[in-house]
């Protein structure tokens, strides 16, 4: 079979807000870059963003607050110097997507509203009524459309070209026929988004995947920070659907069976209002210890109810919609049950702050560029603050496309050639060919619910050996699998166990992190260190697999400039 080369300036790997915005800078300084998606862009995960963007632009607030406080979300794992640009590039990029057509909500007198989010110290999160991230979204792909950037759809991206410390390009399938190409490049930027769908209960796109960490993984590239995986507090109970923290910066309130408002134990000051980490584990708390709601017990109340519908209306209307599909609960007449849902990957590729990915703790990878969540680079350290996600998308996308425009004529381009293709070709065909026993689904149900349960809010040494041993199982019994699927079109059995393959590889990443980091920091929560440890652990975690799939573990400081770790009290 003769397998093309594509060749571009610059291979972009996914289409949400990252891609879009890095694809849109490069084509408007004249390069040639080509955008791979497994999706339509507009289905991009960036676009279920719900509740809101952060940027200090009140007149109350200041840039330096906006840093103070993602830096103690962070629970000081954050890089300072990359929260300190993103921040204070926020307004700026508030104005530049707002220009381009983002029709935000607004305030009485025209300036945009501005909602509370956890953690923060000001209402900071700009938002477009509960569908942030879908208007974001759609600007930004529109205006990159608009500049004539090419985006092939429903292509997967199922391997790397990287040698010698240099990426020049990847190889890639068509979802439509299965047909392979190679796309060579001199540049190759990733932002394929974050992992959290290995976890039983989660808010995440079915694409969520984690495709791009694994792959980079496989070719003994280094993961950064994996252990920290964000649990939000409010998934629909059962199915984990987000349920925006904007409901709670609106004035939801949390109860337990007994009626209480038992953030009041656990955040006195903040209370609902408190970081993500510590509503989480409070709500997780709750349940374990026999005050929960509903048929299993499994959920707690959010109460909107004194909101009253105009609002809810107008704030809040997707909300109310998807608790009523999917849980027959109207939020203007009852409270809704909702629980923690898995939701963000706090790890990923490291990059430095123009996104440049990390080959070691002091070297990188020539043409080869990471941004949005499947990156680290890192703003959000140990906890993430809610709505600094779109916003480190927005911005970051855009930097590193302009880092890419600055740096793409410079790189040389190393030709590829179509014996290049054969590491997918080879697992698309013992995927096809297999004949084993094991099915996709049961396997990817095991890892989720397994991962849930040993490695989710709360972690022991014991829980999380014991999640070692069974994805050490899992990954021997995906040799045996088979699927039922053997055609060429629109194969989903064949992308779903070339998926699995890469939710097991780095689900290793997150719990070799998180044995190997006896302590708790934010989303990290190990019961059997229930503190921080700065002396032995303010350091980010660098983990590299081997080919037999075994995990190592180095670490890398954390940068620290303005502000040193102090106790975290909300
Ligand atoms: O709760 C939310 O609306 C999610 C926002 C975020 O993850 O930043």
């Amino acid at each position: 079979m003769e397998i093309p080369v594509i060749k571009k300036d610059v291979i972009i790997v996914g289409a949400g807000l990252a891609g879009c915005a890095a694809a849109r800078e490069l084509k408007k300084s004249g390069k040639d870059v080509l955008v791979l998606t497994k999706l339509h862009p507009l289905r991009s995960h960036s676009g279920a963003a719900q509740g809101g963007v952060n940027a200090a632009l009140s007149s109350d607030d200041d840039i330096e607050l906006h840093i103070f406080d993602t830096v103690k979300g962070s629970d000081y794992l954050a890089d300072q110097d990359a929260v300190e640009l993103m921040c204070s590039k926020a307004p700026e990029t508030i104005r530049w997507i707002e220009r381009m057509g983002a029709a935000f909500s607004r305030n009485e007198d025209g300036t945009i509203a501005q909602r509370p989010f956890g953690g923060q110290s000001k209402p900071r999160a700009c938002f477009a009524k509960d569908r942030t991230g879908l208007t974001l979204l759609q600007t930004i792909y529109e205006q990159a459309f608009r500049e004539g950037v090419e985006f092939w759809d429903e292509w997967y991206v199922a391997d790397l070209l990287y040698k010698d410390g240099k990426a020049y390009g990847v190889v890639a399938y068509n979802l439509r026929d299965s047909k392979p190409a190679i796309f060579n490049a001199k540049a190759v930027m990733f932002a394929t988004g974050g992992y959290a769908r290995a976890f039983k209960i989660n808010s995440n796109a079915h694409a969520n995947t984690g495709d791009g960490l694994s792959i980079f993984a496989r070719h003994g590239l280094p993961l950064e920070d994996m252990e920290f995986v964000q649990f939000h507090p409010s998934g629909l109970a059962g199915s984990g659907i987000l349920i925006s923290e904007a409901a709670r910066g609106e004035g939801g309130k949390l109860y337990n069976s007994e009626g209480e408002r038992f953030m009041e134990k656990y955040a006195p000051e903040k209370m609902e209002l408190a970081p993500r980490d510590v509503v989480s584990r409070a709500i997780a708390n709750e349940i374990r210890e026999g005050r929960g709601v509903g048929p299993d017990k499994m959920a707690v109340y959010l109460d909107l109810t004194h909101l009253g519908e105009e609002k809810i209306m107008e704030r809040l209307p997707e909300l109310r919609d998807l608790a009523i599909t999917f849980l027959g609960q109207d939020m203007v007449k009852e409270p809704i049950m909702i629980t923690v849902t898995a939701h963000y990957s706090m790890g990923g590729i490291p990059v430095d702050i123009d996104g440049h990915v990390r080959k070691s703790a002091d070297s990188f990878v020539e043409g080869l560029y990471a941004a949005g969540e499947c990156a680290c680079v890192s703003v959000h350290g140990a906890n993430r603050l809610g709505a600094n996600s779109l916003l480190e998308a927005l911005f970051f996308g855009r930097h590193v496309g302009e880092t890419i425009s600055k740096e793409v004529d410079s790189l040389e381009l190393i030709s590829a050639n179509e014996e290049e293709a054969k590491n997918m070709l080879n697992e698309m065909e013992f995927i096809l060919k297999n004949n084993g026993n094991e099915s996709t689904a049961s396997l990817r149900q095991e890892l989720q619910d397994s991962m849930f349960e040993n490695a989710g809010v709360f972690r022991t040494h014991d829980s999380l050996t014991k999640q070692k041993e069974k994805l050490k199982e899992l990954r021997a019994r995906f040799k045996n699998i088979r699927i039922d699927d053997k055609s060429k079109t629109f194969n989903t059995d064949l992308q779903e166990a070339i998926e699995l393959g890469h939710m097991l590889d780095y689900a290793t990443f997150i719990v070799e992190g998180a044995i190997a980091r006896k302590e708790s920091r934010g989303a990290h929560y190990r019961e059997d260190f229930p503190s921080r440890d700065d002396e032995n652990f303010l350091k980010h975690t660098l983990a590299y697999m081997d080919e037999e799939g075994n995990v190592s573990i180095e670490y890398m400081d954390v940068k620290i400039d303005k502000f040193q770790p102090q106790e975290r009290k909300y």
